[in-house]
């Protein structure tokens, strides 16, 4: 039959193709807490622990993405659920390539969270809470963001007049206040090595 369509699966590559290669499983991690709780640093560490350890990673947050492909959306909670929507859909792309993606994005609410894990995949998914206290983030506040929120000249600030809901069941829950970045690091590790091990089945 003619129907100038050429089909051509079996000479496609696919995911387990590129995990061999790389030797190594993809899924994504995702950070999530409040602004300032230090997600970025610690997706920084561990980014370079896993490089050290031969792993292909990619690092997406929250101030680099919303410059660039985000650069439309704003912090309604509508613009948010689109903002992690298109990260979540990107993420899944890397993923199909065999890359680890270390993804730190506020993810303030259950709603975004499951709308990232169920375009991802369930067990593609390994959630890490930054656990830092409202209080001290904002007495930190790295970018002045925590200020400006409180003199009202930033609407619908997370912590402040927008919610964050602490995950339910995070795979690794990371209390900065009293675990350095080392041991934080290392906490995540014990768990994701065994996860992103690269399996020959
Ligand atoms: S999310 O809620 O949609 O997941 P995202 O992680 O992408 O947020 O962006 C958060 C970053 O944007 C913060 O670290 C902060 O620097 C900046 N920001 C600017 N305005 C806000 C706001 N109203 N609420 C939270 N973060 C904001």
């Amino acid at each position: 039959m003619e129907n100038n369509i050429h089909p051509s699966f079996d000479k496609i590559l696919k995911r387990e193709d590129k995990e061999k290669l790389l030797n190594q499983h993809s899924m994504v991690i995702w950070i999530t807490g409040l602004s300032g709780s230090g997600k970025t640093t610690i997706a920084r560490e561990l980014e370079l622990e896993l490089h050290k350890r031969g792993y292909l990673t990619k690092l997406l947050d929250g101030d680099n993405v919303r410059t660039g492909i985000n650069n439309n959306l704003g912090f309604s909670e509508a613009d948010r659920t689109e903002n992690i929507r298109r990260i979540a859909e990107v993420s899944k792309l890397f993923m199909k390539g065999g890359v680890i993606l270390i993804n730190c994005f506020i993810s303030p609410t259950e709603y975004i969270r499951n709308q990232a894990k169920q375009i991802i995949g369930d067990q593609d998914y390994f959630e890490i809470y930054v656990n830092t206290p409202l209080e001290v983030c904002e007495k930190r506040d790295i970018k002045g963001l925590y200020a400006k929120a409180r003199a009202g000249l930033l609407k619908n600030f997370t912590g402040i007049d927008s919610p964050y809901e602490e995950p339910l069941n995070p795979d690794v829950e990371i209390k900065t206040v009293e675990t350095d970045i080392e041991a934080s690091v290392q906490q995540i590790l014990d768990k994701l090595l065994p996860r992103i091990e690269y399996k020959n089945v």
